[in-house]
Formats: C-alpha cells, sequence, structure tokens
C-alpha cells in the first residue's frame, strides 16, 4: 500500500510539472501574438515615418515576415505600406493585422504599360513610384507641421541594421549615408569632407544631381510639409527617382546631413531575392494529380 502511494505521488508530480511546463509556453504564445513584447512608443521621441510599396508574388510574405521582424524593435515607428494592386489583397491584410504594428495599408496600383513583363530586365521600367506617391499623400493628409518625425523609403526586400533608425529619426532637413551592394558595386556613398557632403561615390550615372539609392537618405517630416507637392515621376528616366524628389525640395549638397558614422559605416543593404523557381510543381501533378496544397498560404 505504501509503494503504490509512493507510485502515485510520484506520477502526480511529474504530470504537475508537466502541467507547469505547458502553462508557460501558453503565456509565451499569448505574449507573442499580443505583441506585448516591444517598446512601441517613447515620449518625445521623432516619429519614424516609413513608406513601403509591396506587390504580390511568391517571395512577398517572406520579404514581409523578415521586414516586419526587424520594425517591431523600432519604438515610435509608422508603416505604411501600400500595395501595387487594385484592392488590398487579404494576404497583406492579415499579415498587418497580425503584425503587432503601428500601420497604414493603402493601395495604389501601377498601369500596365509602366509595369514590368516577364522578359524585361529589371532597370527598364521604375516600380514603387505610384505606391511611394501615395504613401507621401497619406502623409501630407494626416500630418501636420506639429508631428515630429521623419520619412523614410523602405522597400520590402532589402537588409535594415536597427542601428540605421537611431541615426535618422534626428534628421533635420535632408539625411544621407552610404547603401551597401548597390549599384554593382561593394557600396554606393556620399562622400564627407569635414562633416559635410561634397561629392558621392557611384560608378553609375554620377551627374545625376542626387546620385543614390532609395534606401540612402530620409526626409524630415516639417520639412517635407513646407513642400507638399513633392512627388516621385513615372516620367523621368531611370535612376532619376530620387534626384526628381529632392530637386523639388531645393535641397543642395551642403544641406545634406551624413549619418553611419560620417558615412564610413554600412547600415542597409540592398539585397535582392532570388525569384522561385516552381519546377517541380508541374512534375508532382503529373506523377500524382495535384500539386501543393493551395489553400495553405505561402
Ligand atoms: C531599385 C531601387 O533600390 C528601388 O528603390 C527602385 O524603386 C527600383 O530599383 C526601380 O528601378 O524602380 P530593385 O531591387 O531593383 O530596386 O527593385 P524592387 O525591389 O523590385 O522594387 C522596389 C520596390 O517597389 C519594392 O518595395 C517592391 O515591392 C515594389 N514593387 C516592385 C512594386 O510595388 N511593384 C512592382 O511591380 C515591382
Ligand atoms: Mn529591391
Amino acid at each position: 500500500m505504501e509503494k503504490l502511494v509512493l507510485i502515485y505521488q510520484k506520477q502526480i508530480m511529474t504530470q504537475e510539472i508537466e502541467l507547469k511546463k505547458l502553462k508557460v509556453t501558453r503565456s509565451k504564445i499569448y505574449y507573442r501574438t499580443e505583441q506585448k513584447v516591444l517598446p512601441k512608443y517613447i515620449k518625445d521621441l521623432p516619429y519614424i515615418y516609413a513608406i513601403t510599396p509591396t506587390y504580390t508574388r511568391l517571395e512577398q510574405k517572406a520579404e514581409l515576415t523578415r521586414l516586419s521582424q526587424t520594425l517591431l524593435h523600432i519604438p515610435n515607428f509608422h508603416w505604411i505600406v501600400i500595395e501595387d494592386a487594385t484592392t488590398k489583397t487579404e494576404l497583406v491584410t492579415k499579415f498587418l493585422k497580425n503584425s503587432g504594428l503601428n500601420y497604414t495599408h493603402l493601395n495604389a496600383l501601377t498601369p500596365k504599360h509602366y509595369k514590368l513583363e516577364e522578359k524585361d530586365p529589371n532597370w527598364l521600367k521604375p516600380r514603387g513610384v505610384l505606391q511611394r506617391n501615395a504613401g507621401l499623400e497619406w502623409i501630407v493628409t494626416n500630418q501636420n507641421s506639429k508631428s515630429n518625425g521623419v520619412i523614410y523609403f523602405m522597400d520590402d526586400d532589402n537588409t535594415y541594421s536597427l542601428k540605421l533608425f537611431d541615426e535618422i529619426r534626428f534628421t533635420e532637413k535632408v539625411s544621407v549615408w552610404p547603401v551597401g551592394l548597390s549599384g554593382g558595386l561593394r557600396f554606393e556613398s556620399p562622400i564627407v569632407t569635414n562633416n559635410e557632403v561634397t561629392n558621392w561615390f557611384v560608378f553609375w550615372k554620377p551627374e545625376r544631381p542626387f546620385p543614390m539609392d532609395m534606401a540612402g537618405f530620409a526626409i524630415n517630416l516639417k520639412f517635407f510639409l513646407q513642400y507638399p507637392e513633392a512627388r516621385f515621376s513615372l516620367r523621368v528616366q531611370r535612376g532619376y527617382q530620387e534626384s526628381t524628389l529632392l530637386s523639388q525640395l531645393h535641397v543642395k549638397l551642403n544641406d545634406l546631413e551624413p549619418k553611419a558614422n560620417d558615412c564610413k559605416e554600412i547600415l542597409v543593404w540592398h539585397t535582392r531575392t532570388e525569384k522561385t523557381k516552381l519546377k517541380n510543381e508541374d512534375k508532382l501533378k503529373l506523377k500524382y494529380g495535384h500539386g501543393s496544397d493551395l489553400s495553405i498560404e505561402v
């Protein structure tokens, strides 16, 4: 009898331990879905308004997942996501809802004749133009010159260091910094002499007024609101989007504020994701009569 009691007691103990473990896991899951993990709002800290164009493709959710999980670490951050689509898709709508981020979800379709075709080289037509303009429109309509903040154009496939955001948050007019893996070089960068931008380290089209990538500059919100009509354009030469916008803000070279340790540090990379080939889906269909389960979102 005593032996039995001992055995039962032992069993109860192990079960209690298991139960405790389960409770811990449950509270962790709750924690994550509620997204209470992060510092979200710090009083008096300027906001970052990030404008991200995005479009439907196989890799979209992966890109958005990677990007959003970086963004979750940034306090006082507002993500403006603009889909290149006639209507907002279910995928992005659900994704943003569960992201834990402060966001605005918009859509703006690029007209068909401005879209890249499958066979076109990727530099033929500009991407994200109307979407970024829709983001700017939202800012102009919803923010006023009392808001403290900065505007940053974040493509959905680049790689961003958290350090970058600490620096660009305090932009007075327009800040600039190098972009890694850009322009066919290890990096492209403003050239800084005595804390001032004096020239550009680029190979491609150095004659542009502002020869830099979209990921390489940020604009103070109040400053932008002095030129609320400033927009990107579908009608300018390739590589001239950045210059087009900044020219409308009447900034000169010596207005530019160098960030990232006087432009000696790379804090953002122009990474590009390889296009996935679904070569075995068709083979699977031939062999088994069906491909992968289309009701599973990828
Ligand atoms: C380079 C620059 O880094 C971009 O800032 C610039 O917009 C682009 O070239 C251009 O030529 O217009 P790249 O990596 O070649 O970037 O371009 P993507 O990353 O394919 O597209 C830039 C942004 O536009 C992304 O956020 C992407 O999701 C979006 N996009 C792309 C659309 O909204 N619609 C499209 O049809 C394609
Ligand atoms: Mn890209």
